[in-house]
């Protein structure tokens, strides 16, 4: 099959992109709004895109209080969800007014970062601590504003649950991270298998 996403005739019951451009990590976004209301919400447009310096972006479709809150603060975290907070992170996603904290809503604790003032979840075993470095709005080909917004922080620190830490690694099965596959479904990053890269030197003997 191809075709073309102009005309997305792809003759599927439901668009496949998501499911194909799949496991996307989540990010799980702290921040506060300028009255001190913390807000929390997830977001599978995530990804890590620089590890030197550490950056992370999340892209929001359209404006929503995230987006606000971290334009007004500059700042931002993104907790990591396993597959124990999948039914809070669920929670977290609902369409609430802007007042409500979604912490308290989804029954998780708000604690405020180290280097930053919005709160990251204190039940999740790993949580980013992160500032603003730019918010951008793609032009798609035909030139129009993509419904899209991106927003890209660097990463000034990192809070890591000693509980998912083995032999100096993170231990994945236990960390069981989270991801958002194509329509409702998800996966927990359970299952790893270890590949090592090859190097051009060593295939040549
Ligand atoms: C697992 C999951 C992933 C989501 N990913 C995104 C996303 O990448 N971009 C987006 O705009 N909304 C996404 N949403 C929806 C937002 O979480 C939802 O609109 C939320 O109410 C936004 O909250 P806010 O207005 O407080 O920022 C996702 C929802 C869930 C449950």
């Amino acid at each position: 099959m191809f075709y073309e996403t102009d005309t997305n005739d792809h003759g599927l019951a439901h668009d496949p992109f998501k499911a194909l451009v799949s496991p996307r990590p989540i990010g799980w976004i702290g921040t506060t709004d300028p009255d001190g209301t913390h807000n929390l919400a997830p977001y599978s447009f995530f990804n890590a895109i620089s590890d030197n310096p550490k950056m992370v972006m999340f892209a929001s479709d359209g404006r929503k209080h995230t987006l606000s809150n971290i334009e007004a603060s500059r700042e931002f975290t993104v907790s990591l969800a396993s597959r124990h907070l999948a039914e809070k992170v669920n929670l977290s996603s609902i369409d609430a007014p802007a007042e409500t904290d979604e912490f308290a809503h989804s029954g998780l604790t708000a604690r405020i970062g180290t280097l930053v003032r919005a709160p990251y979840v204190a039940e999740a075993f790993s949580a980013l601590e992160c500032k603003l470095i730019d918010i951008v709005q793609p032009t798609a080909l035909d030139g129009t504003p993509s419904g899209y917004i991106m927003t890209i922080g660097q990463v000034v620190g990192i809070h890591i649950d000693s509980v998912i830490v083995k032999g100096g690694k993170i231990d994945m099965p236990t960390a069981a991270p989270l991801a958002r596959l194509g329509y409702r479904d998800y996966c927990d990053g359970a299952v790893t298998f270890e590949m090592i890269r090859p190097k051009w030197d060593d295939q040549r003997g």
